[in-house]
């Protein structure tokens, strides 16, 4: 019953996506434009789950944080060695991340805050969640909860007890403690396990705060305005004004190239999660996408129903009702914002598609991917081949130079 019905709606979508690309007039085609734009008063939804959000103060802290090499274990990695901002908070290189996680590309931080999930696979739900991976990942900071405890006290506690009383309070007492943590090396999580419940939630907290503090300067950094932005607003609504290329190749993303199915609204991602069978890195093994980092998530403490978490359970909807489905979790990725694209590259989560050109020609060709046949069947790739002329493919590239 159900796949005659699928293929009708296939059908009938296709039909609509040509229909509009044929159709659409120039009036319609700025009006459609217009969905697709970033203005200066553009601001992301406040995250319920982070009190520190909006406060200038928390900001402030978080500024300094990000940029503080000592908040490492080598007192040489911050937040903005990878996150590359040159001024512009866009990644112009992925700089990649060592062993572990070396086959994933860096993300840019900038508008990050418009997102429900963070990474490629979604694993963390909170920007403030997200931001205590890399304190405590072995190939990133690399410290340990107690010692970034000790030393946001040290060097930030006047603003700690600005923010909140009581936790800069009994400093002393974890000033001393060996390097602990419940997910660090064996030694870390012994030294973890032996300290007392009081002193474990003293050191969460603080670990939490740097957390939120870090996340509400990055919720308060938009997405640099782009070329796109400028030029559709200086048409005012006149097709003749724009760059022809550039309208040509938005007309192709909306249209012909689906594109805009997924890379939708004004950031270029509907912040859904999509197989669209990017092919494996040579020698490492298949990345499990966001089926890896479900579990994970909804059974961490540091997620929107967990205890350090400000929001009411009712906020919590896109955790609860998150879907566990293998088809909508294997090999799934989130859809990349397309903001600053051409600044970055190589792209795709793992760096596989080293030019626009080649992404534009992986989306036309629509190969099966590698994660179908773990499961026996053809594919599990969204994508559907595409007819694409040379004009056309020049004219996308224009385009998405523009964001
Ligand atoms: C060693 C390099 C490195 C360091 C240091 C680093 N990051 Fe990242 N960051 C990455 C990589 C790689 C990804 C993509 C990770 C993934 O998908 O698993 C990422 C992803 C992110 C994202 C997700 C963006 C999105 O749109 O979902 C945010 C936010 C972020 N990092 C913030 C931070 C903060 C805050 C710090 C400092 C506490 C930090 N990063 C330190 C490499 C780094
Ligand atoms: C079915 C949803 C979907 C469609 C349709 C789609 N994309 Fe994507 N796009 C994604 C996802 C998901 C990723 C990340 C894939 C990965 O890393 O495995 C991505 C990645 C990209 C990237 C890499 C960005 C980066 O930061 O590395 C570019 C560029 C891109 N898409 C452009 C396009 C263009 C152009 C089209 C139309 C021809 C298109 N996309 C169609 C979902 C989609």
């Amino acid at each position: 019953m159900m796949w005659p019905l699928a293929v009708a709606l296939a059908v009938l979508c296709a039909g609509v996506h040509r229909a509009q690309a044929q159709t659409l007039d120039g009036a319609d085609i700025m009006a459609l434009a217009e969905g697709f734009v970033l203005t200066a008063d553009s601001r992301p939804k406040p995250d319920p789950s982070n009190r520190l959000a909006g406060n200038p103060d928390a900001e402030a802290l978080g500024e300094q944080l990000f940029f503080d090499p000592g908040l490492s274990a080598d007192g040489a990695t911050s937040c903005a060695t990878c996150h590359v901002t040159d001024g512009a908070f866009v990644p112009n290189e992925s700089r990649r991340a060592g062993a572990e996680r070396a086959f994933r590309t860096v993300m840019p931080v900038a508008g990050a805050a418009y997102q429900t999930f963070f990474t490629w696979d979604g694993g963390k739900d909170s920007l403030w969640s997200q931001a205590l991976v890399p304190l405590e990942h072995p190939d990133e900071h690399g410290f340990s909860r107690t010692e970034i405890a000790a030393y946001v006290l040290d060097q930030y506690g006047t603003s700690i007890a600005a923010l909140e009383a009581g936790l800069a309070e009994q400093a002393d007492l974890l000033r001393g403690l060996p390097p602990a943590s419940p997910i660090g090396t064996l030694a870390q999580r012994q030294a973890w396990d032996a300290l007392d419940p009081a002193t474990r939630d003293r050191v969460d907290a603080l670990f939490v705060l740097t957390g939120k503090a870090i996340a509400a300067y990055e919720a308060a950094l938009p997405p640099p305005l782009s070329t796109w932005d400028r030029l559709v607003a200086e048409a005012e609504g006149d097709p003749g004004r724009m760059p022809q290329d550039v309208l040509r190749g938005f007309t192709v993303f909306t249209g012909t190239g689906r594109c805009s199915t997924c890379h939708s609204g004004p950031l270029f991602s509907d912040g859904d999660f999509h197989n669209t069978g990017v092919p494996a890195v040579e020698g490492q093994p298949v990345d499990m996408g966001r089926q890896a980092t479900v579990g994970p998530l909804r059974r961490s403490p540091f997620n929107c129903l967990g205890p350090h978490s400000d929001a009411a359970k009712s906020d919590c909807a896109d955790l609860t009702y998150i879907s566990m489905a293998m088809e909508r979790t294997l090999g799934t990725f989130r859809t990349p914002s397309l903001r600053g694209v051409s600044l970055r590259g190589p792209f795709a989560h793992a760096g596989q598609l080293p030019t626009l050109r080649a992404v534009i020609d992986h989306y036309v060709t629509a190969p099966l991917g590698p994660h179908g046949r773990m499961i026996g069947v053809d594919t599990m790739s969204e994508l559907v081949p595409l007819t694409m002329t040379e004009q056309q493919k020049a004219d996308l590239i224009a385009f998405l130079e523009t964001l």
